[in-house]
């Protein structure tokens, strides 16, 4: 028996990255995995990954800014296995480093489109779908960007901080209700968004990783356990709180 059969999980931007390397460690724990995305092609590439094992997963394309979309998510993944248990929220986007008088418009839509409606749409759909299976567990994705500030990076910082304040939101109002809600705030993370930072600003991507005490960018992998984690039954009395994933870099 494994700790999450018969367990089902929704991944928002599962199909590279944090998203990816989630859904692999679900699936080896057992679970149904649900992988959302908008990349097809990338989506069925982590479910044959997943099944060509003896595990069980499907692709929903999905773009996380889009109602509509993520309720078919949701409807879809019910349909499928009967049931949700687990959620990770974590589609996001970054934004290119620049003074905030050069920001346009059209990156503020983008970006908090994305990082703040798109957390929020999955808690609207995925809450009555937890409460019918009579509970679960909710992981938001935010960042250390969430917690404190990166000049030039305005937006990204505003969206991962509104994170942080809709799930403890959410966390309260179904604390009693059997479902906890947490949110995790990764350093930086050697994933394809942490590469683009540094191909575009190959010094600003250096000082970042700097900055980190451990004196590295963290792995996906070592999210991935912490998000398992805060599903898991070790975790029943933590609610609403936000876990720092980040080589020490909020400690300093
Ligand atoms: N890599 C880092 O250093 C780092 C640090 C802190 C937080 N994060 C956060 O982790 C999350 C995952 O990022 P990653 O580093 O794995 O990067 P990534 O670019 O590899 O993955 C992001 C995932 O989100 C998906 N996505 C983007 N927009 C979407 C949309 N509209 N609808 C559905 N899916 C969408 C992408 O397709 C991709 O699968 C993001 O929310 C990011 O802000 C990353």
């Amino acid at each position: 028996m494994k700790q999450y059969d018969n367990k089902v999980v929704v991944i928002t931007g599962g199909t590279a990255g944090i998203g990816r390397a989630t859904a692999l460690a679900f699936a080896a724990a057992g679970a149904k995995v649900v992988i959302t995305g908008r990349r097809e092609k990338e989506g069925q590439e982590v479910v044959d990954e997943i099944t060509k094992g003896d595990g069980e997963a499907l692709f929903i394309k999905t773009d996380v800014a889009q109602e509509v979309e993520v309720k078919a998510m949701i409807d879809q993944t019910v349909a499928a296995y009967g049931r949700l248990d687990f959620a990770f929220n974590n589609a996001g986007v970054e934004q290119a480093l620049k003074p905030l008088p050069e920001q346009t418009e059209e990156e503020f839509d983008f970006v908090t489109n994305i990082n703040i409606k798109g957390v929020w749409l999955s808690m609207k759909y995925e809450i009555p779908a937890l409460l019918q299976s009579g509970g679960g567990a909710i992981v938001n994705m935010s960042s250390i960007g969430g917690l404190v500030a990166a000049p030039g990076m305005d937006i990204y910082v505003a969206s991962k901080h509104a994170v942080i304040g809709l799930t403890k939101s959410a966390a309260l109002a179904y604390a009693k209700r059997n479902i906890r809600i947490n949110v995790v705030s990764p350093g930086a993370i050697a994933t394809a968004m942490f590469q683009r930072i540094e191909t575009d600003n190959p010094a600003a991507g250096a000082a970042i990783k700097a900055a980190h005490p451990m004196g590295r960018a963290g792995t996906s992998e070592e999210i991935a356990s912490a998000v398992l984690w805060l599903c898991s039954a070790g975790a029943s009395f933590v609610t609403g709180q936000t876990l720092a994933i980040d080589g020490g870099y909020t400690a300093q």
